[in-house]
C-alpha cells in the first residue's frame, strides 16, 4: 500500500489529523492497533476547550457534541476553608469549556472519516518504521494475520504514549523531560446524578474531583497510590472517600449509584523533543503527556495536529518545508504552557506525603490567596478554557 501521509493511531490526534487532511485533499491512511469497538469505549478525559470544539465544527463533526455535550461556565475548587468559584465567562472573558467524553469525540470523528470514504484500518498494529531519513518512509504493520507495508511521503506518529513511533527515533536525538508524581488517580464512572459544577478538591486525605458525562452519569476521581491495587477499593470505600474529600459533610450532596467502570490513571508529565525526526512527525500523547489535573491532554493533541495539518497541506500543495521545519518549536511553546498549568494545578491540589509542614502551609496559603485574588483566579480560568493559539 502507499499513501501521502501514513497516520499511526486512531486516537483524537490521528483522527483529527486524518479529517483535516482528507478535507484538504491530502491522501492518508490510518492504522489502529485496536478494534473500533475498543477505541470507541475507552473512557478517558472529557473537557474540551473552545478551540477543540471549533475544530470539531470545522470538520462537520460537531452536531452530537452540541446536542449532548455540556457547556460548562464554571470551575470550583474546594479546600479546607471554603470554595473558590472560577466563573469562566467573567474572567476569560466570554469563554467556557464543554464537557464531552473523549470516547464520544473519537466516535464522532471515526463516523465522519468513514462517512467521507476515508480509510481506517482497525486491528492493524504498526511494528516498525523504515527509511525515516529518506523520502519514502515505510510503516510495517500486521493486519488480519498478514505482514503488510504502507509506503508514505510522511509518517504521523499519533500512537499515544505506549506507541512505537517515538521509540523509532534514535535515543541520543531526543531530549526527555519527565516528572512522575508519587500518586495516581482512581477514576470511576457511576450511574448517579452528578455535581452541578466541575469540582476539584484539596483535602487532607488527598485530592478528589467531581466531573460528569451526562445529567445521569458522574465521572469521579480520588487520589490514590501510584501503584494502587484497585482490588483494595470496595464500592463503599470509594464513596466514603469521595464524600469526605469533597467536603460533603452531611452526605446529601454527592449522589451514589452503580459503578459502571473503574481504573487507575498515572499522574505524570513527560515531554520528548523535538517532535520530529526526518519524515516523521509526532503528535499528542505519543510525544507528551501531562497530569490529568489540567484537563489538557486531549486539547494539546488537537492543537498539535492543527499546526501539523497546516504544515502538511502547504508541503503537498507547494512543496515548501518551512512550516514543517517549525512544527516542533511551534507546538512545544503551547505544550510547555500546558505542562506548566497542569503541574501547578497538580501541586496545588494534591496531598504530597513528602511535604514538610512548611510546604503544607505554603500550599494552604496558595489556596487562600487564589480564593482572595481576582488575578490568581483569572490565571486559572484563562488556562482552563485554553490559551490563544501560537502564531505559526
Ligand atoms: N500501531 C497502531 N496503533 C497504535 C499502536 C501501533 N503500534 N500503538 C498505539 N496505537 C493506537 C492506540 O491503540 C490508540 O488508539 O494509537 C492510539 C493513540 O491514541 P491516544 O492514546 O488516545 O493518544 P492521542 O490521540 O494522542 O490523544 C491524546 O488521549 O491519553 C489520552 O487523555 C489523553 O486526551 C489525551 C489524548
Ligand atoms: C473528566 O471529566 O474526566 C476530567 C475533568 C477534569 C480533569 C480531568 C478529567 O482535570
Amino acid at each position: 500500500m502507499r499513501t501521502q501521509v501514513g497516520i499511526v493511531g486512531a486516537g483524537p490526534a490521528g483522527l483529527f489529523l486524518s479529517l483535516i487532511l482528507q478535507r484538504a485533499g491530502v491522501e492518508c491512511v490510518v492504522l489502529e492497533a485496536r478494534s473500533r469497538d475498543y477505541v470507541e469505549s475507552r473512557v478517558r478525559a472529557g473537557v474540551l476547550e473552545e478551540g477543540t470544539v471549533a475544530l470539531m465544527d470545522e470538520l462537520g463533526a460537531g452536531e452530537r457534541l452540541h446536542r449532548e455535550g455540556m457547556p460548562d461556565p464554571r470551575l470550583d475548587i474546594r479546600f479546607h476553608g471554603g470554595v473558590i468559584h472560577i466563573d469562566l465567562p467573567v474572567l476569560t472573558p466570554g469563554k467556557i469549556v464543554t464537557v464531552y467524553g473523549q470516547q464520544e469525540v473519537v466516535k464522532d470523528l471515526i463516523a465522519a472519516r468513514l462517512a467521507r470514504g476515508g480509510t481506517i484500518l482497525f486491528e492493524a498494529e504498526a511494528a516498525h518504521i523504515d527509511g525515516l531519513d529518506g523520502t519514502r518512509p515505510t510503516i510495517h504493520f500486521k493486519h488480519e494475520g498478514r505482514d503488510e507495508t504502507l509506503e508514505c511521503d510522511i509518517v504521523a506518529g499519533c500512537d499515544g504514549f505506549h506507541g512505537i513511533c517515538r521509540s523509532a527515533i534514535p535515543e541520543h536525538l531526543l531530549t526527555v523531560y519527565d516528572r512522575i508524581f508519587p500518586f495516581g488517580w482512581l477514576g470511576i464512572l457511576a450511574e448517579a446524578r452528578p455535581f452541578p459544577e466541575m469540582s476539584y478538591s484539596n483535602h487532607e486525605r488527598g485530592f478528589a474531583l467531581a466531573s460528569r458525562r451526562s445529567p445521569k452519569l458522574s465521572r469521579l476521581y480520588v487520589q490514590c497510590a501510584a501503584d494502587e491495587d484497585i482490588a483494595g477499593w470496595s464500592d463503599r470505600r470509594i464513596w466514603d472517600e469521595l464524600h469526605m474529600r469533597l467536603y460533603d459533610k452531611d452526605g446529601g450532596e454527592l449522589f451514589e449509584g452503580p459503578i459502571l467502570q473503574r481504573g487507575v490513571t498515572p499522574v505524570r508529565a513527560y515531554i520528548a523533543a523535538p517532535m520530529r525526526h526526518g519524515r516523521m512527525f509526532l503528535a499528542g500523547d505519543a510525544v507528551h503527556i501531562v497530569p490529568p489535573t489540567g484537563a489538557k491532554g486531549l486539547n494539546l493533541a488537537a492543537a498539535d495536529v492543527r499546526v501539523l495539518s497546516r504544515a502538511l497541506i502547504e508541503f503537498f500543495r507547494v512543496g515548501s518545508t518551512e512550516r514543517l521545519d517549525r512544527y516542533s518549536d511551534t507546538c512545544l511553546k503551547r505544550v510547555w504552557k500546558g505542562v506548566r498549568y497542569s503541574n501547578y494545578m497538580t501541586s496545588l491540589l494534591h496531598r504530597f506525603d513528602t511535604h514538610t509542614p512548611f510546604e503544607r502551609r505554603v500550599q494552604q496559603a496558595e489556596l487562600e490567596y487564589v480564593a482572595g485574588s481576582l488575578a490568581a483566579r483569572t490565571t486559572i480560568g484563562e488556562n482552563y478554557v485554553g490559551l490563544p493559539f501560537e502564531e505559526d
